[in-house]
């Protein structure tokens, strides 16, 4: 009996120590920055908000740092705050958000100074939020915080890539302490690549503070992170098992879309007429499908209409869009989007309210890259 209790107040101890860990670790979302790369996306709409599966890309980031425990989040916003707010804002989240706004991107290590007051003195996890991730954040997040009193002041995730030239590299010595980071090295020192995600101790700010920006004129975290090492400080590595995905570029974000797709459960909500679906399928409510084919894995989200269409697998379809007579396949449709007699869409990006309509000219394949409110007479 003695036994049974010693273990049962170990436990309860446990338990409350990892609440108290939990209340002071706080996440860093970074949600500011123009998104070039996915323009003419990102003229009308923030990067991190375009959908994936139907969600937007930060509500992943958000998932995922609550799912770990976090109370306190801080969310960095930049030149169109005003959308990420509203965005955020219409869903009940389990935790309390503050949005910090930047101004200027001026690089992720500027960020966090911006967070300064935000951050305190307690410790954080900072989470681009293009960054997508399979298995989530839950097994770094307690690797960071259970070396503890021994704990690293700073855990990296990193990946194995094939082509680490494109990527931020670690140097890692034997004992899988990080040793040098370097940017798109031409001779690469490891396969590891720097996922979007980091754990810090609050001297990671001063270690922002001392850095200058870069020859692109930011201040960056490889540099804050190298100030770290320079200086005495530790920083080891939790290696990423699982897929994760940064989408910076419209293929990224249709990749992203064809990870997540894989792992939908079928739901069919709408109403089904003359129509074939196969495979898992998500279909919302006042949905309608008539003389199509749907193959999955795809999602149609709510108030849409497919009619004499086939939307093939990979392919996330928005709420209130019309596809008639047409094909679509491995694409993302946003809201309130029209695609009639178009001929058959492989691999696109198609913004709110774009229209698509038929045209006679050739070829009938076609790849779009596509703004908010864009028209297209084909
Ligand atoms: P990046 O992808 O490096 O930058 P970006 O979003 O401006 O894209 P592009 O290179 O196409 O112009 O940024 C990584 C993440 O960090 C992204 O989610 C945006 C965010 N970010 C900020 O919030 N503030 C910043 O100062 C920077 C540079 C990025």
């Amino acid at each position: 009996y003695g036994d049974h209790r010693d273990l049962h107040l170990s436990l309860r101890r446990q338990r409350q120590m990892c609440i108290r860990d939990r209340v002071c670790m706080k996440a860093l979302i970074l949600s500011g920055g123009h998104g070039t790369r996915l323009r003419p996306l990102t003229y009308s709409q923030q990067k991190q908000l375009i959908p994936v599966a139907n969600k937007p890309i930060l509500f992943y980031a958000i998932e995922d740092v609550i799912e770990a425990g976090v109370k306190e989040i801080g969310i960095i916003v930049g030149p169109n705050k005003e959308q990420v707010i509203e965005t955020v804002g219409s869903k009940d989240w389990n935790a309390k958000i503050e949005f910090i706004y930047q101004g200027e991107p001026k690089g992720l290590a500027h960020a966090i100074l911006v967070a300064e007051e935000f951050l305190g003195n307690d410790k954080f996890v900072m989470y681009l939020g293009d960054n997508i991730l399979k298995n989530g954040i839950v097994e770094h997040m307690e690797k960071f915080k259970a070396l503890s009193p021994n704990s690293p002041n700073s855990l990296i995730l990193l990946t194995e890539v094939e082509n680490p030239q494109q990527f931020g590299v670690a140097e890692l010595d034997k004992n899988g302490r990080v040793k040098r980071l370097v940017e798109k090295p031409r001779i690469p020192p490891s396969n590891y690549a720097l996922v979007g995600i980091y754990f810090f101790e609050p001297v990671i700010i001063e270690a922002c503070k001392n850095i200058k920006p870069s020859w692109r004129n930011e201040l960056e975290i490889t540099d804050a992170i190298q100030w770290l090492i320079e200086n005495g400080y530790r920083v080891e590595a939790s290696i990423v098992k699982g897929w994760w995905k940064d989408t910076g570029k419209p293929e990224d974000i249709l990749e992203a879309n064809r990870l997540v797709l894989d792992e939908v459960n079928h739901n069919v909500k709408g109403e089904i007429a003359n129509s074939e679906v196969r495979g898992r399928v998500v279909i919302n409510e006042d949905t309608i499908i008539r003389n199509s084919i749907v193959k999955g894995p795809c999602i149609i989200g709510e108030e849409t209409t497919i009619e004499n269409s086939y939307i093939g697998p990979y392919t996330s379809v928005g709420r209130g869009c019309r596809i008639l007579s047409s094909e679509i396949e491995d694409s993302i449709v946003m809201d309130y989007a029209e695609i009639v007699n178009a001929g058959r869409i492989v691999d696109s990006l198609i913004g709110r309210n774009v229209k698509i309509m038929k045209s006679d000219s050739l070829p009938k394949s076609r790849r779009f890259v596509i703004g908010d409110t864009s028209q297209v007479w084909l």
